[in-house]
């Protein structure tokens, strides 16, 4: 019975057990994590834009090989995380199709401009750091596929951020020319850095019960929370400073403090009105557009295929 089916399920998730896509399911649950692991996957596919920018501009062969290797990943990501969302019944083209016509979100933090080679730097420090902080915990997320998918994720974007930090540890080296490009590069996406996790808890329509159902595992807050403070030194190591005049430690807390987000501009950014929404949806629209023929020659030859052995 239905009923039988929620206590089974609800004592599955209670024991940390895994939710496999054959497994029975609230639709609730299933929506939710649709939801979430398309918009990850979203993000991943637009995340290549930022970044794609600079290919051609690499300043060095290896500053191009390391830069190439990494925007290729984050492609490599949107796949897994299409076919984990494929395994709770909905298809990956149905999916890009609200991407392009904006009926589902991607992360914020991709609609910021890529201004200077630094900013190529302080996206593998911050942005993929940030990725880090929320994305290890999902590891234990309760829905097997995504799960999984994360654990490749994360080694993946432990790379990334590793490069962007010794990018800019070279670059603090540099001129004071170069020091300075850096210094803008992190006054520029220190706040959005912090906006990825999402709204302040009490502003946060999903977190509860996401985090009633194993799919999340902290709270937007505490992953902002743990993300400063492990931020604060690694600022201190590379000798930037954080755009933040209240950003203190706090001594009873045991955490740093730090000043109010500007929730305003988030929701700008989240309804469209960054600074590149437009174009990066666009771009995204162009590149599924032009390859039609691929996707359209790929059919083709498995239904000549089909049956054959050869398919
Ligand atoms: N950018 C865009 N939209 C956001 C962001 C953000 N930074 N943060 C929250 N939102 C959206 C949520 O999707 C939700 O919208 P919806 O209900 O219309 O779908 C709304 O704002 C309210 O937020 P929450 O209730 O807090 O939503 P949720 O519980 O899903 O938490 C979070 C948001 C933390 C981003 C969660 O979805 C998550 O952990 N996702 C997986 C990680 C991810 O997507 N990372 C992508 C960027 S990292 C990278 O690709 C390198």
């Amino acid at each position: 019975t239905g009923q039988e089916l929620t206590a089974d399920f609800d004592a599955r998730i209670a024991a940390h057990q895994r939710i496999e896509p054959r497994d029975w399911m609230p639709e609730g649950y299933r929506s939710t994590l649709v939801r979430q692991i398309a918009q990850h996957a979203h993000s991943e596919i637009i995340g290549m834009q930022p970044e794609g920018d600079w290919l051609t501009r690499a300043p060095s062969l290896r500053r191009k090989a390391i830069l190439l290797a990494k925007v290729q990943d984050e492609a490599g990501h949107g796949l897994y995380l299409y076919a984990a969302a494929e395994t709770l019944g909905v298809d990956r083209a149905d999916l890009t199709q609200r991407l392009i016509e904006g009926r589902q979100k991607y992360s914020s933090i991709f609609n910021y401009p890529t201004l200077t080679f630094a900013d190529v730097g302080v996206i593998g420090w911050l942005v993929d750091g940030a990725a880090i902080c929320n994305q290890v915990p999902l590891c234990r997320s309760s829905f097997g596929p995504y799960a999984r998918a994360m654990v490749r994720v994360c080694k993946e974007e432990s790379f990334h951020q590793r490069q962007g930090y010794e990018l800019l540890l070279q670059m603090m080296a540099g001129t004071p020319a170069q020091r300075t490009m850096v210094q803008d590069a992190v006054d520029r996406w220190w706040w959005p850095s912090l906006m990825m996790f999402g709204p302040p808890d009490a502003d946060s329509p999903n977190t509860r019960q996401s985090m009633a159902w194993g799919i999340k595992r902290d709270t937007n807050d505490e992953l902002r929370q743990k993300f400063v403070d492990m931020s604060v030194p690694q600022a201190v190591a590379l000798g930037v400073t954080l755009p933040d005049p209240d950003l203190a430690w706090n001594a009873e807390r045991g955490h740093h403090d730090f000043g109010a987000v500007d929730w305003a501009e988030f929701k700008r950014v989240v309804s469209g009105g960054g600074q590149c929404n437009a174009e990066r949806v666009s771009r995204r629209r162009a590149a599924h557009e032009e390859g039609a023929w691929v996707r359209e020659a790929a059919a083709a030859y498995a239904a000549k295929h089909q049956g054959t052995g050869q398919g």
